[in-house]
Protein backbone atom coordinates (compact mmCIF):
# COMPACT_ATOMS: atom_id res chain seq x y z
CA UNK A 1 0.00 0.00 0.00
CA UNK A 2 1.35 3.51 -0.88
CA UNK A 3 1.29 6.35 1.00
CA UNK A 4 2.20 9.48 -1.16
CA UNK A 5 0.86 12.25 1.59
CA UNK A 6 -1.95 14.35 1.96
CA UNK A 7 -2.59 14.64 -1.81
CA UNK A 8 -3.97 11.10 -2.00
CA UNK A 9 -3.31 8.89 1.02
CA UNK A 10 -5.01 5.44 0.11
CA UNK A 11 -5.17 4.51 3.72
CA UNK A 12 -7.64 1.50 3.12
CA UNK A 13 -8.36 -0.58 0.62
CA UNK A 14 -11.14 0.88 -1.64
CA UNK A 15 -11.15 4.16 0.17
CA UNK A 16 -8.42 7.22 -0.47
CA UNK A 17 -8.54 10.06 1.66
CA UNK A 18 -7.57 13.88 -0.02
CA UNK A 19 -8.15 17.51 -0.11
CA UNK A 20 -11.36 18.32 -0.98
CA UNK A 21 -12.37 20.44 -4.03
CA UNK A 22 -15.07 22.77 -5.00
CA UNK A 23 -16.24 20.36 -7.23
CA UNK A 24 -16.87 18.09 -3.94
CA UNK A 25 -18.94 20.63 -2.39
CA UNK A 26 -22.71 19.16 -3.63
CA UNK A 27 -21.94 15.31 -1.82
CA UNK A 28 -19.99 17.30 1.38
CA UNK A 29 -23.76 19.17 1.67
CA UNK A 30 -25.77 16.41 0.67
CA UNK A 31 -23.89 14.62 3.55
CA UNK A 32 -23.25 17.35 5.86
CA UNK A 33 -27.85 17.79 5.59
CA UNK A 34 -28.06 14.47 7.01
CA UNK A 35 -25.69 15.24 9.87
CA UNK A 36 -27.89 18.10 10.79
CA UNK A 37 -30.83 15.79 10.70
CA UNK A 38 -28.78 13.69 13.46
CA UNK A 39 -27.97 16.55 15.32
CA UNK A 40 -32.21 17.78 15.06
CA UNK A 41 -33.25 14.84 16.77
CA UNK A 42 -30.78 14.81 19.42
CA UNK A 43 -31.71 17.78 20.61
CA UNK A 44 -35.10 19.85 18.68
CA UNK A 45 -35.04 22.57 20.40
CA UNK A 46 -31.53 23.89 20.27
CA UNK A 47 -30.75 22.64 16.81
CA UNK A 48 -33.96 24.23 14.73
CA UNK A 49 -31.94 25.61 11.64
CA UNK A 50 -32.86 28.57 9.60
CA UNK A 51 -35.10 28.45 6.46
CA UNK A 52 -31.47 29.63 4.20
CA UNK A 53 -29.52 26.76 6.51
CA UNK A 54 -27.91 25.64 3.41
CA UNK A 55 -27.21 28.45 1.80
CA UNK A 56 -25.30 29.29 4.97
CA UNK A 57 -23.37 26.39 4.81
CA UNK A 58 -22.65 26.51 1.58
CA UNK A 59 -20.48 30.37 2.12
CA UNK A 60 -18.88 28.23 4.90
CA UNK A 61 -17.75 25.30 3.41
CA UNK A 62 -16.25 27.24 0.21
CA UNK A 63 -14.37 29.54 3.13
CA UNK A 64 -12.94 26.39 4.74
CA UNK A 65 -12.05 24.99 1.69
CA UNK A 66 -10.27 27.92 0.21
CA UNK A 67 -8.69 28.51 3.84
CA UNK A 68 -5.39 29.07 4.78
CA UNK A 69 -5.81 28.30 8.65
CA UNK A 70 -8.74 25.80 7.73
CA UNK A 71 -9.20 22.74 5.47
CA UNK A 72 -11.96 19.29 4.49
CA UNK A 73 -10.71 16.58 3.79
CA UNK A 74 -12.95 14.19 2.13
CA UNK A 75 -12.71 10.41 2.14
CA UNK A 76 -13.67 9.20 -1.37
CA UNK A 77 -14.47 5.52 -2.28
CA UNK A 78 -11.52 4.68 -4.88
CA UNK A 79 -13.10 4.78 -8.41
CA UNK A 80 -13.24 1.09 -10.59
CA UNK A 81 -11.36 2.50 -12.92
CA UNK A 82 -8.12 2.08 -10.55
CA UNK A 83 -8.23 -1.48 -11.07
CA UNK A 84 -10.16 -3.07 -8.14
CA UNK A 85 -13.66 -5.00 -8.90
CA UNK A 86 -14.34 -5.02 -5.31
CA UNK A 87 -13.55 -1.49 -4.91
CA UNK A 88 -16.67 -0.54 -7.61
CA UNK A 89 -18.97 -1.85 -4.66
CA UNK A 90 -17.95 0.41 -2.04
CA UNK A 91 -19.48 3.57 -3.69
CA UNK A 92 -17.22 3.82 -7.07
CA UNK A 93 -15.60 7.53 -6.60
CA UNK A 94 -18.45 8.41 -4.13
CA UNK A 95 -17.39 11.19 -1.46
CA UNK A 96 -18.65 8.87 1.53
CA UNK A 97 -17.27 10.79 4.47
CA UNK A 98 -15.70 14.26 5.61
CA UNK A 99 -13.73 15.86 8.14
CA UNK A 100 -13.53 19.36 8.14
CA UNK A 101 -11.07 21.24 10.66
CA UNK A 102 -9.58 24.78 11.44
CA UNK A 103 -6.91 26.22 14.04
CA UNK A 104 -8.42 27.41 16.43
CA UNK A 105 -7.47 30.36 19.36
CA UNK A 106 -7.49 29.88 22.90
CA UNK A 107 -7.41 32.35 25.46
CA UNK A 108 -4.10 33.85 25.32
CA UNK A 109 -3.47 32.91 29.50
CA UNK A 110 -2.80 29.41 28.41
CA UNK A 111 0.27 27.92 27.43
CA UNK A 112 -1.15 26.29 24.44
CA UNK A 113 -2.29 29.08 22.18
CA UNK A 114 -4.18 27.42 19.38
CA UNK A 115 -5.44 24.09 18.13
CA UNK A 116 -6.47 22.28 15.46
CA UNK A 117 -10.16 22.35 15.86
CA UNK A 118 -12.50 19.90 14.39
CA UNK A 119 -15.87 21.14 13.26
CA UNK A 120 -17.23 18.42 11.48
CA UNK A 121 -16.94 15.02 11.06
CA UNK A 122 -19.18 12.60 8.95
CA UNK A 123 -19.61 8.80 7.21
CA UNK A 124 -22.57 7.94 5.16
CA UNK A 125 -24.52 5.12 7.00
CA UNK A 126 -24.34 1.80 5.15
CA UNK A 127 -19.81 2.59 5.42
CA UNK A 128 -19.96 3.46 9.25
CA UNK A 129 -17.95 0.75 11.46
CA UNK A 130 -15.10 0.05 8.80
CA UNK A 131 -12.57 2.78 10.23
CA UNK A 132 -13.57 5.75 7.92
CA UNK A 133 -13.98 7.98 10.76
CA UNK A 134 -11.26 7.12 12.56
CA UNK A 135 -9.15 7.10 8.90
CA UNK A 136 -9.87 11.22 8.74
CA UNK A 137 -9.36 11.97 12.25
CA UNK A 138 -6.32 10.33 11.74
CA UNK A 139 -5.44 12.59 8.82
CA UNK A 140 -7.37 15.62 10.05
CA UNK A 141 -4.45 15.01 12.94
CA UNK A 142 -1.53 14.93 10.73
CA UNK A 143 -2.78 18.57 9.06
CA UNK A 144 -2.79 20.04 12.44
CA UNK A 145 0.47 18.10 13.76
CA UNK A 146 1.88 19.98 10.03
CA UNK A 147 0.27 22.96 10.94
CA UNK A 148 2.45 22.87 14.35
CA UNK A 149 -0.28 22.49 16.68
CA UNK A 150 0.31 20.35 19.95
CA UNK A 151 -3.55 20.08 20.82
CA UNK A 152 -6.43 18.25 18.92
CA UNK A 153 -9.57 18.76 20.01
CA UNK A 154 -13.83 18.92 19.29
CA UNK A 155 -17.08 19.50 20.85
CA UNK A 156 -19.55 16.10 20.68
CA UNK A 157 -22.76 15.83 21.49
CA UNK A 158 -23.58 14.03 24.65
CA UNK A 159 -26.05 11.78 23.30
CA UNK A 160 -23.89 10.86 20.78
CA UNK A 161 -22.45 8.03 21.99
CA UNK A 162 -21.02 6.17 18.85
CA UNK A 163 -19.19 9.24 17.95
CA UNK A 164 -18.20 9.74 21.58
CA UNK A 165 -16.69 6.00 21.24
CA UNK A 166 -14.76 6.76 18.01
CA UNK A 167 -13.25 9.42 19.98
CA UNK A 168 -12.25 7.82 23.23
CA UNK A 169 -10.63 4.83 21.23
CA UNK A 170 -8.73 7.71 19.09
CA UNK A 171 -7.16 9.29 22.21
CA UNK A 172 -9.36 12.27 23.05
CA UNK A 173 -10.51 12.70 26.73
CA UNK A 174 -13.76 14.77 27.76
CA UNK A 175 -12.41 18.41 29.03
CA UNK A 176 -15.30 20.38 29.79
CA UNK A 177 -19.20 19.68 29.28
CA UNK A 178 -20.86 21.99 27.38
CA UNK A 179 -24.16 23.37 29.50
CA UNK A 180 -27.08 25.06 28.10
CA UNK A 181 -30.55 26.40 29.18
CA UNK A 182 -32.72 28.15 26.57
CA UNK A 183 -34.20 31.40 27.64
C1 LIG B 1 -19.13 9.12 14.23
C2 LIG B 1 -18.71 8.59 12.86
C3 LIG B 1 -18.02 9.68 12.09
C4 LIG B 1 -17.75 7.41 13.06
O1 LIG B 1 -17.31 6.94 11.82
P1 LIG B 1 -17.04 5.39 11.56
O2 LIG B 1 -16.33 5.29 10.28
O3 LIG B 1 -18.29 4.62 11.71
O4 LIG B 1 -16.10 5.07 12.79
P2 LIG B 1 -14.97 3.98 12.88
O5 LIG B 1 -15.35 2.77 12.10
O6 LIG B 1 -13.66 4.59 12.61
O7 LIG B 1 -15.05 3.72 14.44
C5 LIG B 1 -14.71 2.59 14.96
C6 LIG B 1 -15.23 2.53 16.41
O8 LIG B 1 -16.55 3.06 16.50
C7 LIG B 1 -17.30 2.31 17.45
N1 LIG B 1 -18.47 1.79 16.77
C8 LIG B 1 -18.55 1.20 15.57
N2 LIG B 1 -19.81 0.88 15.31
C9 LIG B 1 -20.54 1.27 16.37
C10 LIG B 1 -21.91 1.21 16.70
N3 LIG B 1 -22.80 0.67 15.87
N4 LIG B 1 -22.31 1.74 17.87
C11 LIG B 1 -21.43 2.28 18.72
N5 LIG B 1 -20.10 2.37 18.44
C12 LIG B 1 -19.67 1.86 17.29
C13 LIG B 1 -16.42 1.22 17.93
O9 LIG B 1 -15.81 1.66 19.12
C14 LIG B 1 -15.40 1.13 16.83
O10 LIG B 1 -14.18 0.65 17.23
P3 LIG B 1 -13.82 -0.90 16.88
O11 LIG B 1 -14.06 -1.05 15.40
O12 LIG B 1 -12.38 -1.00 17.25
O13 LIG B 1 -14.74 -1.70 17.71
C15 LIG B 1 -19.96 8.07 12.08
O14 LIG B 1 -20.63 7.12 12.87
C16 LIG B 1 -20.92 9.18 11.68
O15 LIG B 1 -20.74 9.82 10.67
N6 LIG B 1 -21.97 9.37 12.47
C17 LIG B 1 -22.95 10.40 12.15
C18 LIG B 1 -22.37 11.80 12.24
C19 LIG B 1 -21.74 12.09 13.57
O16 LIG B 1 -22.26 11.72 14.61
N7 LIG B 1 -20.62 12.77 13.51
C20 LIG B 1 -19.89 13.20 14.67
C21 LIG B 1 -20.40 14.51 15.11
S1 LIG B 1 -19.58 15.05 16.60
Amino acid sequence: MTNKGMGKDRLQAGVVIRKAKESDMPAIIGNWISLMAQNYKFNPEANKHRREYVQVYERFLLKQIRGRISTVLVAEAASAAEGNPQEKAMGDGEIIGHIMLEIKKIPPVYEIEREGYVDELFVKEGFRGKKIGTMLLKEGESWARKKGMRQFGLMANVKNTRARQVYLKFGLADLTTKMIKLL
